[in-house]
């Protein structure tokens, strides 16, 4: 009979192993939890642990360790995922044999152990914004006069469509950016996730495609956090990032709505988004010739087709050394719009200047919230045209997005001219409001604003 302390299970308790683990282990709560088993598992002899960070339930399916769990999950895969026989196959070889490789590292009992436990092998010093697989992902489905049902979490792996998939030919498609962080406590909190379901919904709505409703974005967020927990790196390392999908999967060849929609979330463990660390100012350089989006378009949503486009410009720029592209405006070339990834802000003095909403960016929630923040913080801050001429004579910039957070403007190159701010550190602006942010996201700083939501330990169970 197997007892499963924290994701681990436990065919025999052994002594040794046990206080080996007790050591390594960061959780005080699973410390103890381990002293009350060895206490009533007194003489025993071998230990078989399996690292299994989801659990699974009747109606859903998530990932587990063992081969013959593993198949079941694929028995019960969503319609997408059903079709897909060669990378469903060679996922689930993969994710036995990783599975197989991790145990027996498990087993030898040095410090993978203390990893493996808490977390999985990731070694969070390294991380940046690269994607780290994880365990699970979730999935609902809806057709384009139906209502969405709660979905469900499957293990992670590559999802099957039809060739002729709306968002394949037609780019029919949005997705969300929203974080989850571990707190000092060891809860996991996500960031005003009601402000990330209703700008997905806007955007289903801009892209002729059932919006999902609040109440299930919401609970799929927990649902697919909860059963990725483990994935959450370490207080302060970083933070899980989740990746909302609204995707026309249904097959269309004539120009029209897809006839099926598939909503998935998928997350992984997220540092920096910009190398050279968190707080390293970033070099811009201010793009005449290509434009991110034009009035009357699709600057203000979070689709697919709004960001491919950039990458021309934004390869080009790290080809000459530049970290990103400033974006002016496609009617007069002269005002700032945003960066590729995140929004921007001017400093003069206690006035802070950033592009207005107009259609053309995008509506961060980081943006919103750090206009907040700074106006808690005495700033004056406008929202409105902000002339390049600003930028280049502000005492500071700084830009902000979910997976940037906030990050310093080391300089600005226009037409071969480089202004430097701050002597190319970070600006007290800048810094304070990172803290700030930072602080709240984290658990640090006392939530006085509601923008914290728990995610329950076994929401999905
Ligand atoms: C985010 O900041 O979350 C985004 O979605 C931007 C993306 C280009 C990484």
């Amino acid at each position: 009979m197997k007892r499963e302390i924290r994701g681990l299970y436990f065919s025999h308790t052994d002594e040794r192993v046990a206080l080996l683990l007790l050591r390594e282990r960061e959780r005080e709560k699973t410390k103890t939890d381990l002293e009350k088993m060895m206490a009533s598992n007194a003489s025993s002899t071998t230990t078989t642990m399996v690292f299994r960070p989801t659990v699974s339930n009747s109606s859903s399916v998530v990932a587990s360790s063992s081969a013959s769990s593993s198949s079941s999950a694929a028995g019960r895969r969503s319609p997408i995922m059903q079709n897909n026989k060669f990378s469903n196959n060679n996922n689930e070889k993969n994710r036995i044999l990783n599975r197989r490789r991790r145990e027996k590292r498990i087993t030898r009992g040095n410090l993978a152990v203390n990893n493996a436990i808490t977390r999985p092998e990731i070694d969070w010093s390294k991380l940046g914004f690269g994607l780290t697989e994880t365990e699970s992902m979730y999935i609902a489905e809806c057709t384009i006069d139906g209502q969405w049902k709660v979905g469900s979490i499957h293990p992670y792996g590559n999802i099957s469509v039809s060739p002729s998939a709306a968002v394949l030919n037609y780019g029919q498609g949005i997705f969300e950016g929203m974080k989850a962080f571990r707190t000092p406590e060891d809860e996991i909190v996500t960031f005003r996730p009601d402000e990330n379901a209703k700008r997905f919904a806007e955007g289903a709505g801009r892209m002729s495609m059932p919006p999902v409703p609040k109440d299930i974005f919401e609970d799929a967020v927990k649902k697919v956090i909860s059963a990725n927990r483990d994935y959450v790196p370490p207080v302060g390392v970083g933070s899980l990032y989740i990746r909302p999908l609204l995707i026309g999967t249904g097959a269309i060849l004539g120009l029209g709505p897809a006839p099926s929609y598939t909503f998935l979330i998928y997350v992984s463990p997220v540092a920096s988004y910009f190398k050279g660390g968190q707080l390293s100012p970033i070099d811009l350089i201010v793009e005449e010739d290509y434009h991110r989006a034009a009035p009357g378009g699709t600057g203000s949503t979070k689709c697919v087709g709004n960001y491919s486009p950039v990458l021309k410009v934004q390869l080009q720029a790290k080809k000459e050394g530049f970290s990103d592209v400033i974006y002016l405006d496609a009617k007069e070339n002269k005002y700032i719009e945003e960066v590729s990834s995140c929004n921007f802000f001017v400093v003069k003095g206690k006035t802070i200047a950033t592009p207005a909403l107009e259609g053309t960016i995008l509506p961060g929630i980081t943006r919103k919230s750090i206009i907040e923040l700074a106006r808690d913080k005495g700033y004056t801050v406008e929202e409105r045209k902000v002339g390049l001429d600003e930028v280049l004579s502000a005492d500071e910039c700084f830009c902000t997005g979910t997976a940037v957070v906030v990050v310093p403007v080391g300089s600005v190159t226009h037409r071969g001219k480089k202004t430097v701010f701050c002597d190319g550190k970070i600006g007290a602006t800048g810094q304070m409001l990172y803290d700030e942010l930072t602080g709240i996201q984290q658990g640090r700083l006392e939530d006085t604003k509601g923008w914290i939501e728990h995610v329950p330990k076994d929401y999905h169970l």
